[in-house]
C-alpha cells in the first residue's frame, strides 16, 4: 500500500502529496515543523508538540488553518492510515503560495502537511559505546534575531554546524550561543552529569525547548537525581562525568568524547543508562 500523507484536510498517496514550488517554504524557509515520534501506536507527548507548534507559528506571524484538537487528530489520523505503531511523524505547516517577493501577505493558502515514516536513528553502536562529536565553529542563532525556540524550517544555521560535524567525522556537534556558552547541538539538547547531578542550558541560552529535555527534567526528579539548568561552558562540558544528547529522533544518546577530550571514563555512564532505561520504560522499547 502507497504511503498516505496528510495534504490539507485529506489523506492522498505520496505520489500525489505536492505543494506549490512558489511556496514560501520552499522560497524562503517560510514554515514550522514539528518531530514526533508515535510508540506502540501512540503519539509520545502529542499535546507539548502541537503547542510547541502553535508557538513556533505565532512567533513569525503564521496563522494555522486548523485548531490544535483536529491538527492533534490529523496526525492521530496519519499514523492510522499508515497502520504503524512505532513511527516517526514529520509536521509541517508552510506560509503557502505566494508571488517571488518577501511579503508573507501575498500567501494565503498555508500548506498542512503531515508524513508519517519509519524511523532514521543513529546507528545502533552509538547507543552502546557512545557518540563523539565536536564543537562547532557555527554559533547558534541569537535569540533576538532568530529565537532558536521557533522551529522553523529555516534549519540552515544547524546544518551548517551539522556539515562541520560531518566534515571532522562527527555525526553531531555541538553549538555555541553568541555569549560562547554551551546552547544545544544541530537536533539535540545537551545534559551532563557531574557528582550525581544533571546540569543543561537553560532555555535563556538560546536553545529549542525540548520534549525530551522536559521529559528527561521530569524523570530525573521522580528517580532524585538532582538537576540545574543553568549557563555551560566547553569546559564544564570536558570535565563532566557523563553526557548526553536529548531528542525526539535521537531519544537519550551517550557522549563519551568531545573535541577529542575523553568524557569520564570514556564509555556511557550509570546515570545515563538510568534514564536510558526509564525512557524505554515510558515509551515501550
Ligand atoms: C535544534 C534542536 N534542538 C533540540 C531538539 C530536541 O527536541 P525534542 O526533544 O523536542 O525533539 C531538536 C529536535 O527537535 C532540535 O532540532
Amino acid at each position: 500500500m502507497a504511503k498516505q500523507v496528510y495534504l490539507n484536510g485529506e489523506l492522498v498517496p505520496q505520489a500525489e502529496a505536492k505543494v506549490s514550488v512558489f511556496d514560501h517554504g520552499l522560497l524562503y524557509g517560510d514554515g514550522v515543523f514539528e518531530g514526533l515520534r508515535a510508540y506502540r501506536g501512540k503519539v509520545f507527548r502529542l499535546t507539548q508538540h502541537i503547542d510547541r507548534l502553535y508557538d513556533s507559528a505565532k512567533g513569525i506571524w503564521l496563522e494555522i488553518p486548523l485548531t490544535r484538537e483536529a491538527m492533534a487528530d490529523a496526525v492521530d489520523a496519519t499514523v492510522a492510515a499508515n497502520g504503524l505503531s512505532d513511527c516517526y511523524i514529520r509536521l509541517i505547516v508552510t506560509r503557502g503560495a505566494g508571488s517571488l517577493g518577501l511579503d508573507p501577505r501575498k500567501c494565503s493558502n498555508p500548506q498542512v502537511i503531515i508524513i508519517a515514516d519509519s524511523i532514521a536513528l543513529y546507528p545502533a553502536e552509538f547507543y552502546e559505546k557512545g557518540l563523539e562529536i565536536i564543537t562547532s565553529s557555527v554559533i547558534r542563532n541569537h535569540p533576538a534575531a532568530l529565537s532558536p525556540r521557533i522551529k522553523s524550517l529555516n534549519y540552515l544555521n544547524n546544518i551548517l554546524a551539522k556539515i562541520e560535524g560531518i566534515q571532522a567525522g562527527c555525526i553531531e556537534a555541538l553549538m555555541l550561543n553568541h555569549k560562547g556558552e554551551v546552547a544545544e547541538c544541530t537536533g539535540d539538547n545537551l545534559f551532563l552529569v557531574k557528582k550525581g547531578g544533571l546540569s543543561t542550558p537553560s532555555l535563556e541560552a538560546g536553545i529549542l525547548d525540548g520534549i525530551t529535555r522536559d521529559f528527561v527534567l521530569e524523570i530525573a526528579a521522580e528517580q532524585g537525581v538532582p538537576a540545574v539548568e543553568r549557563p555551560l561552558t566547553k569546559h564544564d562540558v570536558y570535565i563532566a562525568d557523563e553526557c548526553f544528547l536529548t531528542g525526539t529522533a535521537a531519544e537519550i544518546i551517550p557522549v563519551v568524547k568531545v573535541d577529542s577530550r575523553v568524557i569520564g571514563d570514556g564509555k556511557p555512564g550509570p546515570i545515563t543508562r538510568r534514564l536510558e532505561k526509564r525512557f524505554r520504560e515510558e515509551t515501550g522499547k
